[in-house]
């Protein structure tokens, strides 16, 4: 049995694989010469930079890659527009042509930012993934979304471009904080509830073990989150339909994630988690879902210590404000309201035109608790 999952993105020209397995970071020069570069420039954090740069370049340099590195500070601000010109001018400063290839190791921040510097330098150069926090292995590295952020909003300014390859190394999920981990579990879990229902049983049981590190777990839960997204993307690659799904328990969450600043207080992970598990009440409440589903996904939110409840907000928010900020969103056309909508757990339909005061009426008894 091969300890490597290769899922394939189907995109015509513009087609990659995705790599899962524990020591790929280790393995990336062999990976990376396929590839054919002139050159290679690394970015990343600080922080992983100090975890796990060395075993990247020290792989490069076996593979006789040339390669310089560039370390960012981490954090959300990183996608600023400020790193952002400082990143481009500072890689056009090692004088690069087309055929350079940047190195995206980090999590959804560096891939985003790096992701949309490869977009942009020279009218678009290539990009590789590598992939570190579980938020970017199953969800951001995956489907070619680059973008950095703005006064206005979040990912306001940015391109699709797709990767040429991605590699998730399982190993480096060890040093992520646990809540980081968490976090990103959330998003394993979208995939089961929005289509795939023999996933959240396998989820429902093996959720702790993959949690507490178990390498088998943590792979296949990554390569089927993976095989979902690189599904849906090869369909609908700019977002035109059936991608919206991928959104499922976003609507709510960036409303909560909104409110709270996108800080420290609420991390991304835990205002999906929170949003898949209103999605769900609301669905049941309209008679659209089981109430026995939405029960369920709860009890497994909570089980894994993960928020499913959005009480505890009652005092910052408002009904009306996190409307506000729903209407607000990117995705929104002409003031109607679009939610992904659970009808069981494992299927999940996009409902186009939901009355704001509907969602209203729900939120105010979700802040009860
Ligand atoms: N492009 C997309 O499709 C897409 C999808 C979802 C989210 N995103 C974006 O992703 C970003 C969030 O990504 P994230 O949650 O990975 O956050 P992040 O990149 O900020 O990483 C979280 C923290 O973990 C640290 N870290 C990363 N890997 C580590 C490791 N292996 N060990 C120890 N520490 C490690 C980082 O330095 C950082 O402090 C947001 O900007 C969001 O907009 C993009
Ligand atoms: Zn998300």
């Amino acid at each position: 049995v091969s300890d490597r999952e290769r899922i394939a993105v189907a995109l015509g020209g513009r087609s990659y694989d995705i790599l899962v397995g524990d020591g790929l970071i280790g393995e990336a020069g062999a990976h990376l010469r396929a590839l054919a570069a002139t050159r290679l420039v690394v970015v990343t954090d600080a922080n992983v930079a100090s975890l796990h740069l060395a075993r990247l370049e020290q792989s490069l340099a076996v593979a006789a890659l040339r390669h310089d590195t560039i370390v960012l500070p981490p954090g959300e601000r990183t996608k600023d527009f400020a790193p952002y010109q400082h990143l481009v001018e500072a890689i056009l400063g090692l004088g690069i042509d087309r055929g350079t290839l940047i190195l995206a190791l980090g999590g959804g921040v560096i891939g985003d930012l790096a992701g949309f510097a490869a977009a942009t330098l020279l009218r678009g150069i290539g990009y590789v993934q590598l992939p570190t926090t579980l938020l970017a292995q199953v969800d951001s590295s995956v489907g070619g979304k680059t973008a950095i952020n703005t006064s206005h909003g979040k990912n306001l300014v940015g391109a699709f471009h797709q990767p040429r390859l991605v590699l998730a190394d399982t190993g480096v999920l060890a040093t992520l904080p646990p809540r980081e981990l968490r976090a990103g579990y959330a998003e394993v879990v979208k995939y089961g509830l929005i289509g795939d229902a023999a996933f959240f049983d396998w989820l429902d049981g093996a959720g702790e073990a993959l949690l507490a590190g178990d390498p088998q777990a943590q792979r296949r839960a990554i390569a089927v989150s993976c095989a979902a997204k690189a599904r849906i993307v090869a369909a609908d690659e700019r977002e035109s339909g059936e991608r919206a799904l991928l959104n499922f328990g976003h609507t709510f969450g960036h409303a909560l994630e909104a409110e709270t600043g996108f800080s420290d207080a609420l991390l991304h992970g835990e205002a999906v988690a929170i949003g898949m598990s209103l999605a769900f009440a609301y669905a049941a409440a309209k008679g659209l879902c089981p109430a026995r589903d939405a029960a369920r996904v709860r009890a497994h939110l909570e089980r894994l210590d993960l928020p499913a409840s959005a009480g505890r907000f009652a005092n910052i928010a408002t009904p009306a404000s996190l409307v506000q900020h729903m209407m607000k969103d990117k995705k929104t056309r002409d003031g109607r309201l679009t939610f992904i909508l659970p009808r069981r757990i494992g299927e999940a339909v996009i409902a186009p035109d939901v009355a704001a005061g509907e969602i209203r009426d729900f939120l105010a008894a979700a802040l009860r608790g």
